[in-house]
């Protein structure tokens, strides 16, 4: 929940002015109020999303925005099951999963988070909870609307935190992760991005990005500052 009219129009210009976007996706996803500002500005070349969607169609929900009304407005993309949706609105697997059915159903690519605690990887759980929230996703999509999904694992204890899981143990968890979508289909786990989030800055994209199974990054607050999320698109 960050940003306003005026912040907003600074630092999407500030982005734009040194976009690079022949090497890599650009995304950027304001809080929805702010998506028919930043549809305007943006060039095509940057993509927009919006950081939540209703799970429902339509109707007396009120306070709810629907994917057909983010696509309305220009949305490509929605991140679905973030963290603090899970952890603050009680969101469950089935219903993440049921809001990435709502996204594809309106030509919307869903961003699927997924991540485990601390108390989860220390534990020794991350495999389970990761593929758990990943597989309620896979029990409701067909292969070919599968390959469509972008994932981001992002560590629940590494989100604005300052922690950054190391690159391997990152790797590790996308590995896992590609894995299960194999097992399903070897076309739509080629195809599906997986990001990694949770404290991605500057000084750590580069490496984080250089691993095998690490397509891309969900940045949060690095993101709010226009240098160092240039910085880690040049690192792509
Ligand atoms: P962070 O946030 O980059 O500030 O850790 C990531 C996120 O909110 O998903």
């Amino acid at each position: 929940m960050n940003g306003s009219l005026a912040a907003n129009s600074m630092l999407l210009d500030e982005i734009i002015a040194g976009l690079n976007t022949q090497k890599c996706d650009v995304l950027i996803c304001p809080p929805v109020i702010y998506l028919p500002q930043c549809a305007e500005i943006r060039p095509a070349a940057l993509l927009l999303g919006a950081q939540d969607a209703s799970v429902h169609v339509s109707g007396a929900y009120t306070g709810e925005v629907s994917a057909a009304m983010l696509a309305d407005v220009g949305c490509q993309y929605v991140i679905v099951g973030h963290s603090e949706r899970r952890a603050y609105h009680h969101e469950q697997d089935e219903l993440v999963a049921q809001k990435a059915v709502q996204a594809l159903r309106n030509g919307i690519i869903p961003i699927v988070c997924v991540g485990e605690t601390l108390e989860q990887r220390e534990l020794g759980l991350t495999s389970v909870v990761v593929l758990a929230q990943l597989q309620a996703v896979m029990d409701l999509l067909d292969d070919s609307e599968l390959g469509q999904i972008v994932i981001a694992y992002e560590p629940v204890w590494a989100i604005g935190t300052g922690k950054t899981a190391t690159p391997q143990m990152a790797q590790d968890v996308h590995a896992v992760l590609r894995q299960q979508l194999m097992q399903r289909s070897e076309i739509a786990a080629r195809k599906v991005q997986i990001l990694y989030g949770g404290s991605m800055k500057p000084e750590n994209a580069k490496e984080l990005l250089a691993m095998d199974d690490i397509d891309g990054g969900l940045i949060g607050g690095a993101a709010l500052k226009s240098a160092d999320f240039l910085a880690i698109i040049n690192a792509v």
